[in-house]
């Protein structure tokens, strides 16, 4: 249930101590936000995920939803409209493109996305890098199906999806690889969950890695995960922009938190 009392409180918390590029002098952070955050992205590179986004705003058919909402206990499903999913669920092409800009910065070469929904944001990471290994894992398997639809529609090949619980399918996964360069949390907005994927991702990062977490004030649970990942002694920059938190471990980096105006 959506807190409005806090995400209002929390909003103009960030917008008082919001600084832009002027407000900073680290040489790594002024350079990020003058080349990639402040970067205007070309709305026409997006064209093909874009179209896909409204042929999913405008379809009315219903997918039965295995919802994991509390604590990833998954229930029965409910009926869901393809087109509310998608206004609610996918990041928005503001934040999409700032993903993009990430990505096609960082060159990551293993991607790990948890949440596909229906991959808006996987294929943002892909239009971005299309030699990266992106694994995207979702636990709806009707949602997962139209997600693979889009892929196959933008013609985009380098995605591998997993389906289960993140509970499950992520420490099982991991297993099997050695690095990880950029993780996107998207899913299972709990404090006790968002902590404990990420401290299973963690022992996979490497100093270049980034890791995303969406949704950092989306709730007091996120605010407080958001603020246990900023303490984390293997944690140097993070970047609160309000609807994302970036986070880095580059071992040249001091231990900062900024609130950056986005
Ligand atoms: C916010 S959506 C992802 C949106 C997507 N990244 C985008 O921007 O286009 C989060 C997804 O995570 C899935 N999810 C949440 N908790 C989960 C869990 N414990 N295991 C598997 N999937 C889960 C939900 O089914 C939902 O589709």
């Amino acid at each position: 249930m959506m807190n409005y009392a806090h995400i209002l409180r929390s909003y103009l918390k960030y917008r008082k101590n919001a600084v832009n590029a002027y407000g900073v002098h680290a040489p790594f952070l002024f350079n990020l936000l003058q080349d990639v955050i402040y970067q205007k992205s070309d709305p026409a590179d997006f064209a093909v995920i874009e179209k896909i986004r409204r042929q999913l705003l405008k379809d009315n058919s219903l997918l039965r939803v295995r919802d994991f909402g509390a604590g990833s206990r998954a229930d029965k499903g409910s009926s869901r409209k393809i087109s509310k999913i998608a206004k609610y669920s996918a990041k928005p092409p503001r934040v999409a493109a700032l993903i993009y800009r990430l990505v096609k910065h960082f060159q990551p070469r293993q991607i790990l996305e948890i949440g596909t929904s229906f991959g808006v944001s996987t294929m943002y990471m892909s239009l971005a890098m299309p030699e990266a290994n992106i694994v995207s894992m979702e636990g709806c398997p009707e949602t997962l199906a139209v997600a693979k639809r889009n892929f196959q529609q933008a013609g985009m090949e380098n995605i591998r999806l997993i389906e289960g619980n993140f509970d499950e399918i992520l420490p099982a996964w991991l297993e099997t690889v050695t690095e990880l360069d950029f993780v996107f949390f998207d899913g299972n907005h709990l404090r006790e969950p968002t902590l404990r994927y990420f401290e299973a991702c963690l022992a996979k990062a490497q100093p270049q890695s980034v890791f995303i977490f969406d949704d950092i004030h989306w709730s007091e649970e996120m605010e407080a995960a958001w603020e246990e990942i900023k303490k984390h002694p293997k944690v140097k920059l993070t970047l609160d922009l309000y609807s994302i938190g970036i986070v880095f471990f580059r071992k040249e980096l001091s231990k900062e938190d900024f609130v950056i105006r986005f």
